[in-house]
């Protein structure tokens, strides 16, 4: 009986979903391309506004060949074009009714249900939290879980401390993803970066032999939840706290309280997805990766923040494209092994640059970790190219051991450089921090 009315309401479930419900915004908007035809441009590109905010910047272009992504309202496509022509930039209407396209996500957790969890799948929090605890009572000598604190709507936010040898005050890499809700393949990065340093017998030998790894695979929970809870909301960018106004979110990713707001943000909590906030860390979730990362600044070597799309690997600064911090070639080069790396397993290169090479934007996590926290390598990675934010589910299983094997090449430039180099148990915060 209890198996039947599964089946009954899981039927009526899809078929609302799929006939006659959740219609998305996107659904009319049209997918354009905007490319610099030459290197002066790129500038003009990464300028472009949208009075009427029916357009989105879904991606920023760093040069020619690589494309400034829009979505457009249909009356606002002959504006696009427009501006394209105006500024010799070539045009292309990529793909029309975007958002029909987007897959009915509510099916997917009930579909979900008879099934066990699976490292190749888009999971959701719920299962991903269990999946940790799973991990965590499986390898007690490898594994803690701290519990950082609790999301705007209370959802528990763990991270997952991997160290073979816990008391030996090794270097950290600390990777974080999610932040932005709807990159989904940034979670299911985390994940698959927890499984293989927990599993992999080679693992133990190799990363985890000096290195410690921290990782919080969703920063942002309650906006994930949100993206999965229906087409309309699939490309919810920021966290979902309210505003004194109507509106909800920020985005966490220039939150942070380093040169907070003087570049690439929005000051109105109500227009586009890059509203940096009322102030610095208004958000309890860039509250809690600050807090950790203080907790453990003298050790921290690596920061990594997780986040797609495109096939970048960027470092500091990202708050400005006028310079650069004097270690870049150091983060540069280590940079293009991982890309390297990738491409020797059978993965795309990435892009590699200063953040505010591609575009300035301030409060973003990288900054903050090398700025503030004194981290020596920092870095945004976007993983995937071709799919935008909807990366199909299917094709995990290929590209994220190509990945793994560039978070190899960081892990061992970490040992190589920091191993025991610092006295065991040092782990002092840094003050004077703009809060
Ligand atoms: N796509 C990322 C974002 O817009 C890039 C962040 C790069 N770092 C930066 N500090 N701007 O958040
Ligand atoms: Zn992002």
């Amino acid at each position: 009986m209890a198996r039947l009315s599964v089946l009954v309401f899981g039927i009526v479930g899809l078929w609302t979903q799929v006939c006659c419900l959740e219609n998305d915004k996107y659904d009319e908007y049209s997918l354009i391309r905007i490319y610099p035809t030459n290197g002066t441009q790129v500038e003009t590109t990464n300028r472009f506004q949208d009075p009427e905010h029916l357009i989105e910047v879904l991606k920023g272009s760093r040069g020619i060949n690589d494309s400034l992504d829009l979505l457009v309202a249909p009356h606002r496509i002959n504006y696009a074009r427009q501006f394209a022509l105006n500024n010799d930039l070539r045009f292309e209407l990529k793909q029309k009714e975007y958002g029909r396209a987007f897959e009915t996500v509510e099916r997917v957790p009930r579909r979900r249900v008879l099934r066990s969890f699976s490292i190749y799948d888009y999971n959701s929090y719920t299962a991903i939290q269990d999946y940790l605890e799973t991990v965590a009572r499986r390898h007690p000598e490898l594994v803690t879980l701290q519990l950082l604190g609790n999301s705007y709507q209370g959802r528990r936010v763990k991270l997952v401390k991997i160290s073979a040898n816990p008391n030996t005050g090794n270097p950290i890499v600390f990777i974080d993803a999610g932040i932005h809700a709807r990159e989904w393949v940034a979670p299911a990065m985390a994940l698959y970066l927890i499984y293989r340093l927990t599993n992999d017998p080679e693992a133990k030998q190799n990363e985890l032999n000096g290195v410690d790894w921290y990782i919080l695979p969703v920063v942002n929970p309650d906006g994930y939840e949100f993206t999965r809870s229906s087409k309309a909301n699939r490309l919810w960018r920021k966290t979902r706290s309210k505003s004194n106004g109507n509106c909800f979110g920020v985005d966490g990713n220039r939150n942070y309280g380093f040169k907070w707001a003087v570049s690439g943000v929005s000051n109105n909590p109500c227009d586009r997805e890059t509203y940096a906030g009322p102030k610095p860390f208004s958000e309890p979730e860039t509250q809690m990766v600050r807090n950790v990362m203080l907790e453990n600044a003298k050790r921290l070597k690596l920061y990594i923040s997780v986040h797609s799309y495109g096939q970048y690997l960027v470092y500091p600064w990202g708050y400005t494209g006028d310079f650069v911090p004097k270690e870049w070639k150091k983060m540069d080069s280590l940079a293009r092994s991982v890309s390297d790396a990738v491409q020797r397993a059978g993965g795309k290169p990435f892009r590699v640059m200063s953040a505010g090479k591609w575009y300035p934007a301030a409060g973003g996590s990288d900054d903050f970790a090398f700025g503030a926290v004194g981290v020596p390598y920092s870095y945004t990675m976007e993983l995937t190219e071709g799919y935008e934010f909807l990366f199909p589910e299917r094709l995990l299983k290929t590209v994220l051991p190509q990945f793994y094997e560039g978070f190899r090449v960081f892990g061992a430039q970490i040992k190589k450089e920091f191993k025991n180099s610092r006295s065991p148990r040092d782990s002092e915060s840094v003050s004077s921090i703009e809060d």
